[in-house]
């Protein structure tokens, strides 16, 4: 008998569902909330009353495109935590009612491992290589910038992580300093693409082992920035290209310097990036790069599997289903949580 699994994913201002039979994806929606836009950042109460909007429909139209009864599903499968908790809680309620009506599991999945097993997806209309456990993953997102060792679906070891900012927040705090659009992350890799990155040099930081530091990068990008905007008002206007090109450079050298370190370390080749960073084309050549230069088989996700979506959450509880491992109706959501 086949497993389909229903994944649903609420942790920020995506309202997504997806559908996943025996492994493959079926189906996968995703709800974006523009209405964050006008305030430079995602508002908290916003994005769960607009969750409460998107998750009926969300849902209903992964069902649609997959093609597969409600009845059908043998879980539901849903992001328990990290995330804002007005938007956990949306989905949460959702998938728990959901599971109950049908009669079916819930399993509760940790988004930060989801986005890390999104490398498991296999979809039938193309091929992709997944990689072998034990591996090493970078996730990098606007919460997150961690060093994983993943060594089993269910086992994962965070061997360094971000002491402070998160690289997708200081590359969207600069972005918003510049005075561009929100979120900053797409904005700065198209302008990066037609700049010079060795224009302009900003600070790195020096922190023993394998974690990481953005923070004082986004105050010597904020106080350069000053000093070059007090001899020419539109510094920005005339360097935007070169500004992000720079910005971008010195971020992904932060993140492959502690990666290739990790690698050395653990004598593990095969290299995975994740989370919303990843769709940076900078940091994916560089990944392209490492694997030319140094032999690394490095894994780089669909575009559409870097930023949250719940094909990842769907690819976990697959994992969890196969071990039983569900969860009860009182399993409450987590804003805080590590792997
Ligand atoms: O994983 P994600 O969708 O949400 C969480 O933070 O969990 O990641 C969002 C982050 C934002 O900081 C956004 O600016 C960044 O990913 N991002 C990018 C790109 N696309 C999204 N950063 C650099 N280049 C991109 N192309």
């Amino acid at each position: 008998m086949s497993t389909i699994i229903l994944g649903i994913e609420s942790s920020c201002d995506d309202t997504s569902a997806a559908v996943i039979k025996d492994g493959y994806l079926l189906s996968n929606v995703v709800a974006s909330q523009a209405v964050h836009e006008s305030y430079g950042g995602v508002v908290p109460e916003l994005a769960s009353r607009a969750h409460q909007q998107n998750i009926v429909p969300v849902v209903h139209e992964a069902l649609k495109r997959a093609e597969v009864a409600k009845e059908e599903l043998s879980a539901v499968a849903f992001t328990r935590g990290p995330g804002l908790m007005g938007s956990l809680l949306v989905g949460v309620s959702f998938a728990k009612g959901f599971a109950r009506s049908l009669g079916v599991p819930m399993i509760d999945v940790n988004h930060l491992s989801g986005h890390v097993l999104a490398h498991f997806i296999k979809s039938k209309d193309s091929e992709s290589k997944q990689p072998d456990f034990p591996f090493l993953c970078l996730l990098v997102s606007g919460g997150n910038s961690q060093i994983i060792l993943v060594k089993a679906y269910n086992d994962m070891q965070i061997l360094g992580q971000t002491i402070d900012d998160a690289a997708g927040e200081a590359i969207d705090k600069c972005s918003k300093v510049m005075g561009l659009g929100y979120p900053g992350g797409p904005i700065i890799d198209r302008l990066a693409r037609q700049g010079n990155p060795k224009a302009f040099s900003f600070s790195k930081p020096h922190i023993p082992g394998l974690d990481y530091s953005f923070s004082g990068l986004k105050t010597s990008f904020l106080y350069s920035l000053r000093n070059w905007l007090q001899d020419d008002p539109d510094f920005i206007e005339h360097h935007k290209e070169d500004l992000a090109a720079s910005l971008e450079a010195t971020v992904v050298e932060i993140l492959m310097d502690k990666l290739r370190k990790a690698v050395k370390q653990y004598n593990i080749k095969q290299v995975a990036v994740a989370g919303g960073v990843s769709a940076n084309n900078g940091l994916r050549n560089a990944f392209y790069d490492h694997a030319k230069r140094f032999g690394w088989e490095v894994f780089i996700p669909k575009f559409g599997y870097t930023t949250d979506n719940a094909a990842m959450i769907a690819m976990a509880g697959y994992f969890k289903y196969q071990d039983k491992e569900f969860c009860p109706i009182e399993a409450p959501a987590y804003s805080r949580v590590t792997l």
